[in-house]
């Protein structure tokens, strides 16, 4: 069994593509001491993402690092670790990060990069999955916060949370209800990686 992280305060780098409702989460989180952690900076991929803004205005450091500007996946991801490390962070948080991690990234921070999904994994995995939901049927959804691997939502899980399914509900109703359960689930499991207590086991997380 590994430890994934030793009891410290965390540095950490927020990765996002777009709104940012996760990163002021863990934002929040910090400064009513319910997790002890810093944010040291956060890199959207998409250039004019809402994270950006939020970023700034809370006087984080936020940086454009567009695949565009590099010859291939690996030299893109390679100028993410140079930031991250000169940031020195313990641990990458992906937070509607719209992107597969490749090899140089997991290989620079093996089981230190984490992910939040929103629905209840192994389940509508990939683009969609509140929609993906909705269309299967299921009465309980919800939101699953993992450690990355190299496939598409498929690394050790950490903490799940799950919210009805209503038969009104619609895209946005039902994200609306997952995203509140997100907001928790992702502090809550940085909380026990501050505090040492998640170890894995092969794909099986244990929190002590
Ligand atoms: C969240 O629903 C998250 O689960 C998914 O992308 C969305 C990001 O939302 N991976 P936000 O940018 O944190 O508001």
């Amino acid at each position: 069994m590994k430890q994934v992280q030793a009891r410290k305060h965390l540095k950490l780098a927020v990765l996002a593509s777009g709104r940012g409702s996760n990163f002021l989460a863990i934002c929040q989180a910090i400064r009513e001491n319910r997790l002890d952690a810093e944010i040291c900076g956060v890199i959207s991929d998409q250039r004019g993402a809402r994270v950006l803004d939020k970023a700034e205005e809370l006087g984080i450091p936020a940086i454009i690092i567009e695949p565009a500007m590099y010859a291939d996946k690996d030299r893109y991801e390679k100028a993410i670790v140079d930031q991250l490390q000169a940031w020195q962070v313990d641990l990458v948080v992906l937070a509607g990060y719209m992107r597969l991690v490749g090899p140089v990234m997991l290989e620079a921070y093996p089981l230190k990069i984490l992910n939040i999904h929103p629905a209840l994994l192994p389940s509508f995995a990939g683009l969609h999955a509140q929609r993906q939901a909705l269309d299967y049927g299921v009465k309980v959804s919800g939101c699953t916060v993992h450690l990355v691997d190299e496939g598409m939502d498929t690394g050790p899980i950490i903490l799940q949370a799950a919210v009805p399914v209503f038969a009104h509900d619609d895209e946005d109703s039902l994200s609306a209800r997952i995203l509140v359960q997100e907001h928790q689930a992702y502090c809550q499991a940085l909380q026990l990686l501050a505090e040492g207590r998640i170890y894995v086991e092969g794909r099986v997380v244990h929190i002590i």
